[in-house]
């Protein structure tokens, strides 16, 4: 079914919204935008990209009407440093968002990864361009099938039981969350917001995991966020690592 635009402008008046039958990834039209200085929770989203774009330089595959894709503009109050804090924060809008438009409970593995079951569902990108963030995030909402290098790891709304999802609900859903999650962030501070995600993971404690580091394979049990929102890990030595950045997978 084609985008409706004009239903989700009238549910969100007064910000811009740019719809786009195709482009190579919303990523690039964000950047583009917030540098001839677009408006704070400027949206672009597109049917389809030709080249999306996930975490650690891997594709994100964007089946042309099956997912929402899009890319936010965000002008936050914050420096470089809250970035990690930001992607907690952006994790816990699409969890929420979910739940809003299909009444599904995800889970959430950090540092933002957006599971049904043990699948993954939606991903979310957090960019600096110049000062600004760029959030960019992908839901599978009606993809019936993925590529076989995918197909064991991903899902989407409607494999999980939601079907006919309003990309256009969602949307508005989603664009809501965001805001509500970054007034959170930068009005209630950091504490709020890891608690928050805390509450809605069951990643951050006590799950025995497996990161994917550069060079390194680590292997513990989760043991909580610290104040930055980096992923505390409990080796089986008992040594306490930092999870900076990496793959975190259930063991
Ligand atoms: C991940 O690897 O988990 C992050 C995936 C982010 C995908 C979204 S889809 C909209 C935006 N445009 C892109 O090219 N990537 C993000």
């Amino acid at each position: 079914m084609p985008f409706d635009l004009p239903r989700v402008r009238e549910q969100l008046p007064g910000r811009r919204i740019e719809w786009l039958e195709s482009i190579d990834s919303t990523m690039n039209a964000a950047a583009r935008l917030a540098r001839e200085g677009c408006a704070p929770g400027t949206v672009v989203g597109a049917d389809e990209q030709t080249a999306g774009v996930g975490r650690h330089g891997r594709s994100w595959h964007s089946e042309a009407g099956a997912g929402l894709y899009v890319s936010l503009v965000l002008r936050l109050p914050l420096n470089a440093e809250a970035l990690p804090l930001v992607m907690l924060a952006l994790g816990l809008a699409t969890h929420e968002a979910i739940a809003q438009a299909t009444g599904l409970a995800a889970d959430l593995r950090w540092p933002n990864d957006v599971l049904l079951g043990r699948r993954k569902c939606a991903g979310i990108l957090a960019q600096l361009e110049g000062g600004v963030v760029i959030a960019g995030i992908g839901i599978n909402v009606s993809h019936t099938r993925f590529p076989l290098e995918i197909e064991d790891l991903a899902t989407s709304l409607r494999l999980e039981g939601a079907v006919a999802v309003s990309r256009e609900d969602l949307l508005v859903a989603l664009v809501r969350a965001v805001d509500d999650c970054c007034r959170i962030l930068t009005k209630e501070g950091t504490t709020a917001i890891l608690k928050m995600f805390s509450r809605a993971s069951s990643y951050t404690h006590g799950r025995h995991v497996r990161v994917e580091q550069e060079g390194a394979t680590l292997e513990g049990v989760t043991c909580g966020l610290d104040s930055s929102g980096f992923l505390r890990l409990r080796e089986e030595n008992g040594k306490e690592t930092t999870i900076l950045a990496g793959g975190v997978r259930p063991v």
